[in-house]
């Protein structure tokens, strides 16, 4: 015990050597491993279902104290219900993230309740109907650029003052295949989220010697209410849809979540501007 003067008890199970099997190591070490985002206030968008409901589940089940937001606040609250029931953190708020002054109001609920705002991940969208250009109602290309771009704008633009003044924080914008690449059908949908990665990295650059980091995901088909919606129980359809993706079949929305998490958390304290797929090898760039 020369080199233990405290006299620490040796973690190490008997028989494991130093440098080897290093996961049971750490295990035995730290048998209350901290969480990805352990002690963070995390705003999550479009939660009452889907990817973002995965993602409340998720940051909340990582350490996180989560703001579960969507304009559906009854289904958000059902989802707050069942983390809390399992022992996380979380508050439900009702808001449609096209209006300005419910997005101001959602921050400032984040900041009344918790003080500050260390992640957000701007989930919240809507798919459109599929169709030529020519017959595209302007009302549908605005509806669509109001709730998948304009929204990400207008919460990025309250999220970034807040972190800006705190020194840090760190935001995911949830982007698509269609962000990079042509959605056949949905010229609307295509421009939103192309725009989604364009201010993405126009706030990462502005505000990265902030310390504040901005990066998007690019989910690809997941098994959401969005896109059960257009499967709609057909198993032909899903093979069709699954045909296209590298992987042969969907991604599930904790995938997803768990991609926002990791961005999100420290481990991730380089990357920003990021436009990261997630998609089974979908759209290859
Ligand atoms: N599911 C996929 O295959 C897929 C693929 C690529 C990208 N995405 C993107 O991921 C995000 C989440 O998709 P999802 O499949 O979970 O969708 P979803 O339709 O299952 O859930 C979206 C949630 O956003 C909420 N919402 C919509 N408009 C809102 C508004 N104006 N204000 C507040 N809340 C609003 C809805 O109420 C709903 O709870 C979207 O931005 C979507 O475009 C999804």
């Amino acid at each position: 015990m020369a080199d233990n003067p405290q006299n620490i008890p040796d973690p190490t199970p008997a028989g494991l050597q130093l440098g080897d099997q290093t996961a049971e190591l750490v295990r035995a070490a730290f048998p209350l491993r901290l969480g990805l985002v352990e002690g963070k206030v995390a705003l999550i968008t479009g939660a009452a279902r889907g990817i973002g409901e995965a993602a409340a589940r998720l940051f909340a089940a990582e350490g996180a104290a989560v703001i579960a937001v969507d304009k559906d606040v009854a289904a958000a609250e059902a989802v707050i219900k069942e983390i809390r029931a399992r022992g996380g953190e979380a508050m439900a708020h009702g808001a449609d993230l096209t209006n300005e002054h419910d997005v101001e109001a959602m921050i400032r609920v984040a900041i009344d309740n918790y003080g500050r705002l260390d992640c957000a991940f701007n989930n919240a969208g809507i798919s459109g109907r599929f169709g030529s250009f020519i017959d595209l109602p302007l009302a549908e290309w605005q509806q669509m650029i109001d709730v998948n771009l304009t929204s990400v704008f207008l919460c990025m633009k309250y999220e970034l003052g807040v972190m800006a003044a705190q020194g840090f924080g760190a935001i995911v914008n949830a982007s698509s295949g269609a962000g990079v690449v042509a959605a056949p059908g949905l010229p609307h949908y295509t421009a939103a989220k192309h725009g989604v990665l364009g201010i993405t990295k126009c706030a990462a650059q502005e505000f990265a010697a902030k310390g504040v980091r901005v990066n998007a995901i690019l989910p690809g088909t997941t098994r959401t209410p969005m896109i059960e919606g257009f499967i709609n129980g057909d198993p032909n359809i899903e093979k069709m849809v699954s045909r296209g993706i590298g992987r042969g079949y969907l991604g599930e929305p904790s995938e997803i979540a768990e991609a926002a998490v990791w961005l999100c958390s420290d481990r991730a304290s380089f990357v920003s501007g990021a436009s990261l797929s997630v998609d089974g090898s979908t759209v290859n760039r």
